[in-house]
């Protein structure tokens, strides 16, 4: 389960003199967040480009630290505890990040060790995803050069090695195929009926309402509203998510909030 309260974060915007306002001197990423992903749920975390997804998935993930607020990942605290927060947590980031040089297999092993699954584990558990993933005919090829799915694929093998209760993936979907955007949606499907908590990040609104248990609507930093497809459009008065999402950020933008 994820936990967020008002998570808040800035940037050091480049360039800028050290003279001008302290308002100008950084990028507020994220201003305030705040939603909570159960187990058994699939949680979308939706918004447009530059809205805050990634930052807030990162704070999550304990790669930066919030500058105020608070958050949790199965009770343990993403400043304070971030060995446990990563014991429990797998995470694919944006751009899958593998290693070019290694072949499918030995990137996946390589991370089942650095989580630190004995030899003889780590080397079950790869071909175990090899397999689940549909990876076999390109296990022992190095990554340089992979497509888009097969990169993705990697990433999600490498997030799913430790079997971690919690799982966030930021726009997992990014550059897949149909059949590609149909395998991982199945497998995003399982996990959550296997009681995992899963939360993923898109701007693609019929991917969320087709998948997507729970909604955090975030625009502008801010978690405009949360709730289940059907809650969102009762409350905005709307009949697709689409409406419903403009309806949302605008009173947002207007003041209003949830
Ligand atoms: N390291 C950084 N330095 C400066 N600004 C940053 C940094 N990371 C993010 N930002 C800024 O913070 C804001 C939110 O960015 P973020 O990547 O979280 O958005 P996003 O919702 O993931 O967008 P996208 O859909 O394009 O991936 C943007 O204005 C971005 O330019
Ligand atoms: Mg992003």
């Amino acid at each position: 389960m994820i936990v967020a309260q008002e998570l808040h974060k800035t940037f050091k915007r480049l360039g800028v003199s050290r003279n001008k306002p302290l308002s100008q001197q950084r990028v507020t990423a994220v201003k305030s967040v705040s939603f909570t992903a159960m187990d058994g749920c699939i949680t979308g975390l939706l918004g447009p480009n530059g809205a805050g997804k990634s930052t807030t998935l990162r704070m999550l993930a304990t790669l930066i630290e919030p500058e105020s607020g608070d958050a949790t990942i199965d009770g343990h605290n993403v400043v304070t505890e971030v060995l446990q927060v990563r014991n429990h947590l797998g995470f694919m980031p944006h751009n899958a990040g593998i290693y070019p040089r290694l072949t499918t297999r030995e990137n996946i092993h390589y991370y089942a060790r650095l989580c630190g699954l004995p030899g003889k584990q780590a080397q079950q558990r790869t071909g175990e995803l090899i397999e689940q993933l549909d990876m076999l005919k390109f296990a022992d090829r190095r990554a340089n050069g992979f497509s888009q799915g097969q990169k993705t694929k990697v990433a999600l093998a490498r997030a799913l090695v430790h079997r971690p209760q919690t799982l966030m993936l930021d726009e997992p979907t990014n550059g897949l195929d149909v059949m590609a955007t149909r395998g991982l949606r199945e497998i995003i499907r399982q996990l959550a009926a296997q009681g995992h908590c899963v939360l993923f990040s898109s701007h693609i609104m019929q991917e969320v309402a087709a998948l997507c248990d729970h909604i955090a609507i975030i625009s502008d930093g801010t978690v405009a509203m949360q709730d289940t497809l059907k809650g969102i459009l009762q409350r905005t008065s709307q009949s697709d998510l689409e409406d419903a999402f403009v309806e949302a950020t605008q009173s947002l933008a207007a003041g209003g909030e949830e």
